[in-house]
């Protein structure tokens, strides 16, 4: 293993969902699908989603206390607050909003937006700053809440996506690094698979001055191009990664991976030749949360005992821009 400066030690978790839940029977009710077509082409069967006067700011500030109060430091500690997200309450970014509601004063506290790559981009550059000796305490939470941009009467998108947020706390420490390796992606060419974008209205101010205004156009996806994307980019990227953390495939205990669809973990589990027993997949219950999905998923295991301290996980993020990449990390 690489000993690159100060060590990593990844201390807390946490997680929050919102308390409404849409099964698949609710949802055929406004599109035309069944629990079936869903579950057999997904494994999503149910997925939370945020009241109106449900902020993301509030559910990521609920992730973090949880995270913050597991890693046994005081949110007066932080010093730095990164939100992996793409639907701030804010488009100024939210992180300042978390930062003042946890009464984290001395940190510093910014947005970073890579779709469901977020978490993992995240996971990053929070490494950089403490393997540097910049900053000793990061709180790291992905969250969102998509169903804000999902078109409600398109079968082919509103089954997939759910909201939430997750959250850990990444310390530096005098042990081994337990950010054993990475591998980050993007492929700008292949934008238009995935996207929510900015629809412009133009409006002239004046005679020769027009200005654009407008909102976000709801998702759009073409899921069979982002299906075989994420099946042939996911295991090269964690084969990368595996490779500058020096270990193998053997050696990992989890294989956590963004939830997108369980035909995609299955099927990159299976390139990898990773025991389905190793998979970590909470896909049933929340569906696709987006920024928030790994870190959801390895709170719950976390909590539940399945993944233990020292336990070694291959992270993996994929989804819009296009973007992509893995960690291997050890628990604790
Ligand atoms: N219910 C019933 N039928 C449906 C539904 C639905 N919800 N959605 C699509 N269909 C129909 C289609 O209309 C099509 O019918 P047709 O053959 O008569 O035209 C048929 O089912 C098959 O459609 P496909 O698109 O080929 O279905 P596929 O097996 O590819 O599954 C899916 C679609 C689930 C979207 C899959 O392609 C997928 O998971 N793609 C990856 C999505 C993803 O991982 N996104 C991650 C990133 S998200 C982010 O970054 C924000």
């Amino acid at each position: 293993m690489k000993e690159l400066g100060v060590g990593i030690a990844i201390t807390g978790s946490g997680s929050a969902t919102p308390a409404v839940c849409l099964d698949n029977d609710r949802l055929s009710e406004m599109v035309e699908t069944s629990d079936e077509w869903i579950a057999s082409r997904t494994g999503i069967r149910n997925r939370r989603l945020a009241a109106p006067d449900c902020s993301l700011t509030e559910l990521a500030d609920r992730a973090a206390r949880e995270a913050i109060a597991m890693s046994g430091i005081a949110a007066a500690d932080l010093d730095l607050i990164i939100l992996a997200t793409s639907t701030a309450d804010d488009l100024f970014g939210s992180a300042s909003t978390i930062q003042a509601s946890l009464g984290a004063r001395k940190a510093v506290a910014f947005d970073l937006t890579a779709a469901c790559s977020g978490f993992l981009f995240g996971m990053v550059t929070a490494a950089q700053f403490i393997r540097t000796g910049a900053y000793k305490n990061v709180l790291l939470i992905g969250a969102d809440i998509l169903s804000r941009w999902v078109d409600w009467t398109d079968r082919r998108t509103c089954v997939l996506f759910g909201d939430g947020a997750g959250a850990v706390v990444m310390q530096a420490c005098d042990r081994a690094d337990r950010l054993l390796g990475f591998e980050l992606c993007s492929d700008g060419t292949q934008n238009k698979c995935l996207q929510l974008p900015y629809q412009p209205q133009s409006t002239e101010l004046l005679e020769g001055v027009a200005i654009a205004q407008g909102t976000y156009h709801p998702i759009t996806m073409n899921g069979q191009e982002v299906y075989r994307f994420a099946v042939k980019r996911v295991p090269e990227v964690i084969e990368k990664a595996l490779f500058r953390a020096a270990i193998g495939v053997d050696d990992l205990d989890w294989l956590l991976l963004h939830q997108a669809n369980q035909r995609i973990l299955d099927a990159v589990a299976h390139r990898l030749k990773i025991p389905d027993r190793k998979v970590i997949s909470n896909l049933a219950d929340y569906g696709n949360t987006s920024a928030a999905s790994i870190p959801i998923a390895l709170d719950e295991a976390v909590r539940d005992g399945t993944i233990k301290p020292g336990d070694t996980i291959a992270a993996s993020g994929f989804g819009a821009g296009l973007t992509w990449g893995a960690a291997i990390f050890q628990w604790g």
